[in-house]
């Protein structure tokens, strides 16, 4: 049965399967298979219901250090080429390398804004947006309120964590909106 995604993994295997789901933060997935050893035969779906509730159970704090963990969107440490393999290939999906100097730019100024506004960096799962898309949602969302924008980034560091999952599992994707 090819939906069960993690069978013959044992939890070695599976926090190097899934661990970096959530960025630089793998005790996401420690904590989930802890609280659930029947993870280790789940589907995507249970798997990623497992660990947003870690995530959402963790509290502010805690949340606040996964939102910083994530690299700025065509940021400094995507030109030095120091982006996990994750994050660098959605960046490159979404065609972030391939910013005008003038779009660089204009995200330079918007990481920054966001950045001293917020506290943690600009997110949103940026599959099948391009980077007018992404401009456009970071335009808008850098005028959010803070109690909005923590809600609104936590939301997206679960939606990349889904895509990931499928990524990872080869999944057949249905429950995306
Ligand atoms: N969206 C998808 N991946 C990433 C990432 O690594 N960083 C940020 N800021 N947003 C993302």
């Amino acid at each position: 049965n090819s939906k069960n995604l993690a069978r013959d993994l044992n939890a070695d295997g599976f926090i190097a399967r899934f661990g970096g789901v959530f960025e630089h933060s793998p005790w996401i997935a420690e904590a989930a298979l802890a609280a659930d050893p029947g993870l280790l035969h789940a589907d995507v779906g249970r798997l990623h219901a497992a660990m947003a509730s870690v995530l959402r159970a963790a509290g502010p704090e805690r949340q606040l250090v996964v939102l910083r963990a994530h690299p700025d969107l065509a940021g400094k440490l995507a030109l030095a080429g120091e982006l996990t393999a994750d994050s660098s290939a959605e960046q490159a999906g979404a065609g972030l390398d391939r910013c005008t100097a003038e779009e660089f730019a204009r995200f330079q100024e918007l990481n920054d804004h966001y950045q001293s506004k917020f506290g943690f960096p600009f997110i949103i799962a940026v599959r099948g947006l391009d980077r007018h898309d992404i401009l456009r949602a970071f335009e808008k969302r850098v005028g959010n309120t803070p109690e909005q924008e923590f809600q609104t980034a936590l939301g997206q560091v679960e939606r990349i964590a889904l895509l990931r999952l499928y990524q990872i599992t080869g999944q057949p994707q249905h429950d995306l909106g």
